[in-house]
């Protein structure tokens, strides 16, 4: 028995008058004319606290879409218990019971969930209906489908290792002793839904902790997960203090992986306090996760500047910037940069800015007022700086929603500071560089990248992409030539990065499911 490989679902294009334009309508307006009340899910129960925290879309921030029930210690608690306690039943269900389960989410998000799905990533985190059709429809059911793929093809790989005469060797594989805690970030519902999903396909439970910025699509994806049947206390979906969780999580012996998607600050204290308590752990835990990036596109001489221009503004500025992947910094030889400039010019020109509900916004809001002023501290600050000069944009307003322009600099310094900090938001710095010397500019983006996320090369000369794929081996979990550096495919660009963006345990692939087993080898005397 194995699982056909999947083919990736289709992108609907929201053209006027089409169906899925007319669903998505309606579903917005019903989600905004609903307060909905979002519970914990813990075991068999939906919980509800007195703590109410109001859900509303970044780009209309005094609409009231809802609330969540905002949880404890206590919460925390019981939800690592209920994962305990659905473990065993869990874990000795045969794998394509599991299977079924997941495939039956994937065909729900695809069919009757997917315009609420998207409806709610509109106004939850501010996506225009296409950044939604690509994440919380399209990525999140290849993740779905694809991963129940992979699955059937590590159970059905029984190594049987000739030995001895009269003995016969087995590997099996197991889930983790204990439970798994995943902690989801709030730009893609897919992840959202997956970082959850990829270690209960195995056979594991899981406590998973959102955003809180990104609750109100958790809340549809839980539905769905229900509906397609999963039992209760295998996905315990929490809202709990960040610190307060990870009290309890990180200090129980049966904690047996973290499974992260968010900032590499947060990253990195989360490991250190995991390697202080190691002593307590059953078993050494798995740490899987994917951080911060500062994604670049280097052009070449050769480069077709149109191209270029049309890669750095969709690479920069879909989804405003908060894509771990975008293009934040660019390297662009003089003697293209008028050419680059002048068509991103005319690009940025064009470009609507406002809510989701008017599909023809390609920019929307970032996600919160702490994301808005951190960004437009750095517009701010770089507006007065020597050295820099604002190409396009610049200008900000949160009066109504948190509306930052797509705005793009141009930096004398290789290593000022907005070619260098991560900042998530719509911000591209660009540093223009003699032509001739493009090595060592590759040179210069290596050294400048303690993050290695995803990156770029544009160039009509084959060598000298060559040259930037091999110099920059290390810069990049995922590289792009004559292509922007966002937008992975599951199943065709497996993605994750090196260095400070994660441990590069590729999303959406079976290098991925394979930290969630542990393998038993079993001799047997004939
Ligand atoms: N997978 C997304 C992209 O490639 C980022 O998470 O843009």
């Amino acid at each position: 028995f194995s699982i056909p490989y999947p083919t990736n679902e289709p992108v609907l294009s929201y053209a006027p008058g089409s169906p899925e334009k007319a669903a998505i309508k309606a579903a917005i307006a019903e989600l905004r004319s609903q307060e909905v009340d979002v519970p914990m899910y813990i075991g068999n129960e939906l919980v509800r606290t007195d703590v109410k925290k109001k859900l509303s879309p970044p780009h209309d921030h005094q609409h009231v879409l809802g609330h969540f029930n905002y949880g404890d210690r206590s919460h925390a608690e019981k939800a690592v218990q209920a994962a305990l306690d659905a473990k065993a039943n869990w874990e000795n269900l045969a794998w394509e019971h599991r299977a079924a389960i997941f495939l039956k989410a994937a065909d729900l998000i695809a069919g009757p969930y997917r315009a609420k799905i998207n409806a709610a990533t509109m106004l939850g985190q501010s996506k225009n209906a296409y950044q939604a059709e690509i994440d919380a429809a399209c990525e999140f059911i290849d993740f779905l489908r694809f991963n129940v793929h992979y699955m059937g093809e590590i159970y059905n790989q029984q190594p049987i290792v000739p030995g001895s005469p009269n003995t016969w060797n087995r590997t099996e594989q197991r889930p983790l002793e204990g439970f798994i805690f995943a902690i989801t970030p709030f730009n893609f519902t897919a992840i959202a839904g997956n970082l959850p999903a990829a270690p209960a396909m195995m056979g594991n439970t899981v406590v998973w902790k959102p955003s809180e910025t990104q609750i109100y699509a958790a809340n549809v994806i839980m539905e769905v997960f229900r509906e397609a049947g999963l039992p209760d206390g295998v996905i315990n979906l929490i809202y709990v203090d960040g610190p307060e969780a990870g009290d309890v999580v990180f200090n129980h012996a049966d904690f047996a992986g973290l499974h992260f998607t968010g900032s590499t600050g947060v990253f990195q204290h989360l490991w250190k306090t995991i390697g202080e308590n190691i002593a307590k752990y059953k078993a050494y835990p798995r740490i899987v996760g994917e951080t911060g990036g500062k994604d670049f596109v280097v052009a070449h001489k050769s480069a077709n500047a149109q191209e270029v221009a049309t890669g750095l503004v969709r690479g920069a500025f879909e989804f405003q910037g908060q894509k771990c992947s975008a293009a934040s910094r660019a390297y662009i030889p003089a003697n293209i940069w008028e050419d680059v400039k002048k068509y991103m010019q005319a690009d940025l020109a064009e470009i609507k800015m406002g809510g989701t509900e008017d599909f023809t916004n390609f920019i929307n809001a970032v996600i919160d007022e702490k994301a808005f002023d951190k960004i437009a501290g750095y517009i701010d600050q770089a507006k007065q700086d020597a050295g820099v000069e604002l190409i396009a944009g610049g200008n900000h307003d949160k009066s109504t929603g948190y509306f930052i322009e797509p705005t793009v600099l141009r930096a004398d310094d290789p290593k000022y500071r907005t070619m260098c900090e991560e900042i998530f938001g719509p911000v591209l710095t660009i540093h223009v560089y003699d032509p001739e010397k493009f090595e060592e500019t590759l040179k210069l983006v290596d050294e400048t990248s303690p993050y290695a996320l995803t990156g770029a090369i544009f160039s009509k000369d084959r060598y000298a992409a060559e040259l930037a794929t091999k110099r920059l081996h290390q810069a990049a979990g995922n590289f792009y030539i004559n292509d922007k550096p966002t937008g992975a495919v599951v199943g065709q660009q497996p993605f994750g990065g090196g260095r400070a963006s994660g441990t590069n345990d590729k999303a959406g692939a079976m290098v991925n499911l394979l930290r969630w087993v542990s393998p038993r080898t079993v001799k047997e005397n004939l």
